[in-house]
């Protein structure tokens, strides 16, 4: 009814329009008043998790993107190796692992099967498993040796939103925690990103308060076939869940890639009008990353395409290649994400909606996905 979606049309809405407070709830007594973080319900104790040798974590669909993201985080702020694998791969490429090996599962219903078996997978062989999930008592926090909840609140929409933002925080606690216990040289670093960390949830609600210009580009491109999304850094997930958004809702053809891989094939796509979404990183501190992006956006702009681009305020050097321009607060690099995220999702959701698709319900899906 509507009632249940809060006054909006689908729950889909809801949920976008939930994400500062779920983000904000998601920290919500985790950070104490000396600005540490205090995961005590992680009951793996400090020793053990100063022995972890590796962080290997596995999801499926969205919630792999968060995971994709975690590992730039994890290793930046522990110096431990991670990798990020699809729970669908997992068990089938005799994965190494160890009693010295932390295994994140990351899920939203804590019921997806492929998830359930590389966690099983991972016990067995001895490794820890550190659960991040949203649903209470679920299969997937059970069968795990700790559970890190985030507080999105029930997510009824199928395609994802407020959950995969609520991901991405518990992804950060866990990285900055990790990295707090085992203490490396980014200590100073990540007291301060703890600090913006419990901020971030204004910057979200400052995106949601400017997409009236993605939601009209949006219906603008209701009539097209393809979508493409470039990024680099941790705006490459964003860019491959942008993808999956769009796919899910729309279906369309929409594909996300790494940005430095277009002139190894993808660039052959590019053509007269075909939008392209690219996601900017920071032009503070990774600067060549940034530099290596504009020409990125100059190549595929020579070649014809419609560049929506999504950077942060201030950011000027985009703009003589930018045809649409959609701007997101300062946050730190890593951080970028929380907001980078959010006009891919009110895009994907409104061009669904201009054509005609149900985007609580899209077509041949479920919201949890209990087979193998
Ligand atoms: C996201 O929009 C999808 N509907 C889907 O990819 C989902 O994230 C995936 O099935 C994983 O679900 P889970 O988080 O409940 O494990």
């Amino acid at each position: 009814s509507a009632a249940e979606k809060g006054g909006h049309d689908y729950f889909m809405l809801k949920e976008i329009a939930e994400q500062p407070k779920a983000v904000a709830d998601t920290l919500l007594g985790r950070i104490d008043g000396a600005g540490s973080l205090r995961l005590d319900e992680v009951r793996i104790p400090p020793h053990e998790l100063r022995e972890v040798d590796k962080v290997v974590i596995v999801a499926c669909g969205t919630a792999f993107h968060s995971g994709m993201i975690a590992k730039y985080a994890i290793e930046h702020w522990t110096r431990l190796p991670c990798e990020t694998e699809l729970a669908s791969e997992f068990r089938y490429r005799d994965p190494i692992l160890d009693h010295r090996t932390l295994v994140v599962a990351i899920s939203q219903s804590g019921e997806t099967m492929d998830t359930l078996m590389a966690l099983r997978h991972a016990r067995e062989q001895g490794a820890k498993v550190l659960a991040i999930c949203n649903t209470n008592g679920s299969t997937i926090p059970r069968e795990s040796d700790a559970v890190l909840y985030t507080h999105a609140g029930p997510e009824v929409a199928v395609a994802s939103t407020k959950a995969f933002l609520t991901q991405l925080v518990a992804c950060y606690l866990v990285a900055l925690y990790l990295g707090q216990i085992r203490g490396t040289k980014w200590g100073d670093e990540i007291r301060t990103v703890i600090r913006q960390l419990s901020e971030i949830s204004g910057a979200v609600e400052q995106v949601l308060e400017t997409m009236e210009p993605v939601r009209e580009l949006a219906r603008s491109l209701a009539g097209h076939d393809t979508v493409l999304f470039l990024g680099r850094h941790v705006g490459y997930p964003v860019a491959l869940e942008g993808a999956l958004k769009l796919k899910e809702l729309a279906y369309m053809h929409a594909e996300g890639f790494a940005a430095g891989e277009l002139k190894h094939g993808p660039i052959a796509l590019i053509e007269d009008g075909l939008p392209v979404v690219v996601v900017v990183p920071s032009p503070r501190g990774r600067s060549l990353l940034h530099d290596k992006i504009v020409s990125n956006i100059q190549e595929i702009r020579a070649r014809g395409a419609r560049t929506i681009v999504i950077a942060e305020e201030g950011d000027e050097a985009v703009v003589p290649y930018a045809d649409h321009l959609i701007r997101i607060p300062i946050t730190p690099t890593l951080l970028q994400p929380l907001v980078s995220t959010v006009p891919l999702q009110v895009f994907a959701c409104e061009l669904a909606t201009a054509r005609g698709n149900d985007v609580d319900q899209p077509r041949n899906l479920a919201k949890s996905v209990t087979v193998e």
